[in-house]
Order: structure tokens, then sequence, then C-alpha cells
């Protein structure tokens, strides 16, 4: 099928008024995977760009990498958690299956704000961004948007085909109304029609948990790579063209792509099709692997710590995942932080 766009949002002026991250601490290497898996460092990288990725401990759940990356953002951002009126955490491998994550987050911040998930699998950060700043324009304040997954609990580590791509991680942001930043248009879009492309087939109300279940393995992320890779590049390719087209925005003037890191080469193809410079294409994929709704905030805010993002910058957001689902966005860039009246921070950049 040939990819469409289907959403489209206004740009709002929202800021991201501070981002942060969490990494677990074990890091393993394509070398540490090749001692236990029919598979090289060499294959990995050609493949896919990856080099490592951080795995989380036994006894840390996702609450918990959302945690530390939403304690990160507030502290950037200069809020507190009673500025805060709303916490979206987009994810597809919450700690439970029942309640949600985000109300775990916000009992760990020591707030009652309404908290809920979002699952959109790998584009779930830029659905999170889309509610929040849609929350922000119905009245909220400060709305904090968390990506954080564990995708290695549900990787079959026997299965080479994917055992070798993902990566444990968060990353957050806090979203605050500020009429000298914008974040949109977003165009996000779904497509169920094959969810076998990408999915864990058990473990829901549609093949409960059983002994067979378990025996079999069905529990575990499975995909066929090839399709997976096609749709994706075609997915994010269409749907950032929407958004920049929706803004009038010229590729050339795109500062900084955020794409999100499932793949070196899926990133090096949505950029050529797109005529974004490689140079301009920030890449997290070779030292994260994918983390799924965690890799957009965390590579952006890699690009940020990196000194990549200045005052004023258009930066390009896409991701693809599961579902199938993609979504992307325009952000324009000011530095986090609390709110200033506007003339005194000296960026003179406009809405
Ligand atoms: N190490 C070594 N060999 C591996 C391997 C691994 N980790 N995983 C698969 N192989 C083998 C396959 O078994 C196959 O062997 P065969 O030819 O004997 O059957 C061979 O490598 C080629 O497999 P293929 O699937 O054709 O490789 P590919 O070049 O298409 O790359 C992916 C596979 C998964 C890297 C690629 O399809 C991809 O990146 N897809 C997108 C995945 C993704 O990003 N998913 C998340 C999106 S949100």
């Amino acid at each position: 099928m040939t990819a469409s766009t289907t959403t489209t949002g206004r740009s709002q002026p929202v800021r991201l008024a501070g981002l942060g991250s969490y990494l677990p601490e074990r890091v393993v290497t394509n070398d540490d995977l090749a001692q236990v898996l029919d598979t090289s460092d060499e294959w990995i990288r050609t493949r896919t760009g990856i080099r490592e990725r951080h795995v989380l401990a036994s006894d840390q759940a996702t609450s918990d990498l959302a945690l530390a990356a939403a304690r990160q953002a507030l502290d950037d951002a200069g809020t507190t958690v009673d500025q805060l009126t709303a916490i979206v955490v987009a994810t597809t491998t919450p700690d439970h299956t029942v309640p949600g994550t985000a109300p775990l987050v916000a009992a760990a911040l020591g707030t009652e704000v309404t908290a809920f998930d979002v699952n959109a699998a790998c584009s779930g950060f830029l659905y999170g961004l889309r509610v929040g700043s849609s929350l922000l324009a119905t009245g909220d304040d400060a709305v904090l948007v968390i990506g954080a997954e564990t995708l290695s609990r549900i990787v079959n580590p026997a299965d080479r085909s994917v055992a070798v791509l993902f990566g444990d991680g968060a990353g957050a942001a806090v979203l605050v109304p500020d009429e000298r930043a914008s974040l949109g248009p977003f165009d996000l879009g779904a497509d169920g029609r094959d969810p076998s492309m990408l999915w864990a087939e058990a473990g829901g109300s549609r093949t409960p948990v059983d002994a067979e279940v378990l025996t079999g393995g069905s529990h575990f992320i499975t995909m066929r790579g090839g399709d997976v890779y096609r749709n994706a590049v075609a997915r994010m390719v269409a749907s950032s063209q929407a958004v920049l087209d929706e803004a009038g925005v010229k590729v050339e003037d795109v500062d900084v792509f955020v794409g999100h890191q499932a793949n070196l080469r899926i990133l090096e193809a949505v950029g050529q099709r797109l005529g974004i410079p490689a140079d301009n294409t920030h890449v997290t994929v070779d030292r994260h692997g994918n983390t799924s709704a965690a890799s957009v905030p965390l590579a952006l805010t890699d690009a940020r710590d990196a000194g990549r993002l200045t005052p004023g910058d258009t930066v390009l957001l896409s991701a693809f995942g599961a579902g199938l689902t993609w979504g992307s966005c325009l952000l324009t860039w000011q530095p986090s932080g609390p709110a200033r009246p506007a003339g005194t921070d000296g960026s003179g950049a406009a809405a």
C-alpha cells in the first residue's frame, strides 16, 4: 500500500522546558551477544549500525527508568512536581498489564495528577507529545511526557533475529505553554491490518499466557524484518514530508533530524529520500540499540547534550513502530529551563 498521511494537528505554542534521560548501567556489546548467540559484531553492525545497548537490572522495571528520566527533566525545566498537571507515559512494556505505568511514576514523584499510558509502540513518544500539547491547549499548565521501555523483558534472548536489535532506557520532556517556541504540526497514523508484522502474539486477551504459550514462546516479540524495514522507511518519509508541507518548511531548513533509532540504515534511507544531509541526522542507535518509545526522547536529549541544538533551530522528529504506527512533528527548539518573560533570554527567536 502507498504510504499516506492520516492526521495532522496544528502547531502549538509549546516549549520543551526540560529534557531528561536514563540508561541502565549494564552495557551489552555485540561481542557479548556473540558469546551466547550465533551472531557477530560484523553482522549486527553492518545490518543495523548497533554496537551496544543498555539492559536493565533484574530488580528494575519500566517505571524505575521512567522515574529517573522524569526527575532529570523536571530538574532541567526548573519545574516542581506541584507545578505538573499531567503525566503521560509512552510504553509498550508496562510494569504490569494492570494498572498503567504512569500512575506508578506519579506516585513515586509524589503527585495525584492525571496520569495515563499511551501505547503506540516505537511511535509512542510522538503520540505522547501530541497528547501533551493537546492537554496544554485545553488548560493544562505543565505536562510530563515520558517514553520508557524495557524491550529486553519481551525479547527471547535465544532469538538472534530480534535479540540483537533492542535496548532499554527512558527519556522525558516537560511541556509548557510558551509563545516563543512551537511544537507541531503533527502527522500521526496507524494501520492495524497486519499486526503480526511486529508483535508479541500472546500475553493479552486474545491469547492469554498458558503452559503452551510459555513452551512455544509466543509471548516474545517476533517480526518480519524485511517488511518492517520497508514500511518504516516509507511511513517515516511520507509522515515527515506531510509535516514539512503542512508547516511550509523546506527540508533544507531542517537543522536537526531526530528519527526513531531502530536501525542506522533506516535512518540513512529516510534522510536520503527526504534530502536531509547525513550530518543533520542525530544518531544514537549505535550506543542505545532500538529503545522503542524511549528512542526519540533519548536521542533528542543526547543531541541537546552534544550541543547540536541552538535556539530557534527547526527540529524534525519522526518515528515508526508496531501497530503499525507512525508519527512526525516539527519542534522549534528553545533552551530548557523555567519560563522567562519574552525578550529576556536573548534568543530573539519567534514562535
Ligand atoms: N546474526 C547473524 N545472522 C542473522 C541474525 C543475527 N543476529 N539475524 C538474522 N540472521 C540471518 C538470517 O537468519 C538470514 O539467514 P538465512 O539467509 O540463512 O536465512 C540472514 O541473516 C539474512 O537475514 P535477513 O532478514 O535477510 O537480513 P536483513 O539484511 O534483512 O536484516 C534486519 C535483518 C532485522 C536487520 C532488517 O530486516 C531490519 O533492520 N528490519 C527492521 C527491524 C526493525 O527496525 N524493527 C523495529 C522497528 S520499530
